[in-house]
């Protein structure tokens, strides 16, 4: 389904040719139709990176990925979001603040097609959405007509994850979606991300920093250090990985141990 080869990313820093850093160290990648995979590595190993990538908003100095045997490296980012939805960290990142939920939700529902913008919500359109927000068990379908501002972020991030996923996109890229929330709201949000996940059988990548979610969820988890998969596991060989072997894992492959940023959100 998506097929990433050989891919190779190097940021020159400070615009100086001296000072680079090898971001994604020709990494390949085979993800099947419906794999959810979890991706954990310490700070700075390359999961964003290799998001940004897959999504387009950065280009790789090497390799290919191929979505369905076509190579997407040359589509440019918002052709990309047609087939692509992606939820970042920072809860406000992802809706407008001051416009209505429904207004948030309509914008998303167009992104990517053709059609022009017509505004003015139709009674059917509002409809679809409360039925697509009724589920979260939030309480947002009585609020379409809210600013989003006055919505807390685990509320706003839920809603983010409804409009990212709202057009069935071939693939949907988490990046740390649930670390800016209280722990509470973020296993809420993780709970909600997992239904929508299943429902739609959405081909997932999500980054985290809680290795217990990396286990928890989705059926492969991924490993990274240095630009490069050091550690794939999928299946039953996941479901029965604990922390602790992730720990000792990450030690064994890089002679280092894991930050505190990771491991203390066991
Ligand atoms: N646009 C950029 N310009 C320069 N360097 C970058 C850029 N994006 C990423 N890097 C560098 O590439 C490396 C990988 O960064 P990346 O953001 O992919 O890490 P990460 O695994 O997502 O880390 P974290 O867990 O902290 O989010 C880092 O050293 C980072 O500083
Ligand atoms: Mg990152």
């Amino acid at each position: 389904m998506l097929d990433i080869i050989n891919l190779d990313k190097t940021f020159v820093l400070d615009g100086q040719e001296t000072n680079k850093k090898h971001a994604i160290d020709h990494l390949s990648l085979r993800i099947e139709e419906g794999d959810f995979i979890t991706i954990i590595g310490s700070n700075g190993s390359g999961k964003s990176t290799l998001l940004n990538l897959i999504a387009g908003s950065i280009e790789p100095d090497e390799g290919q990925i191929l979505l369905d045997n076509e190579n997407i490296v040359t589509l440019k980012n918002h052709r990309r979001s047609r087939f692509i939805g992606r939820v970042f960290q920072d809860p406000m990142l992802g809706t407008i603040g001051d416009m209505m939920v429904e207004e948030n939700m309509f914008l998303a529902n167009h992104r990517g097609k053709n059609t022009g913008l017509a505004w003015g919500l139709k009674k059917k359109q509002r409809e679809a959405f409360r039925n697509m927000l009724e589920p979260l068990g939030l309480g947002l379908e009585t609020r379409l007509g809210e600013r989003m501002k006055n919505l807390s972020g685990g509320q706003r991030q839920s809603i983010t994850l409804t409009m990212a996923t709202m057009n069935s996109p071939r693939l949907l890229l988490l990046d740390e979606h649930t670390a800016a929330l209280d722990p509470e709201t973020a296993k809420i949000v993780m709970q909600i991300t997992d239904d929508i996940v299943k429902k739609a059988h959405l081909t997932t990548i999500m980054v985290t920093h809680n290795m217990r979610d990396a286990i928890r969820y989705g059926n492969r988890l991924i490993m990274m250090a240095d630009g490069k998969i050091i550690f794939d596991a999928r299946d039953e060989e996941k479901a029965q990985l604990t922390v602790e072997e992730l720990i000792k894992k990450f030690s064994e492959k890089t002679g280092d141990v894991l930050p505190d940023t990771v491991i203390l959100n066991k």
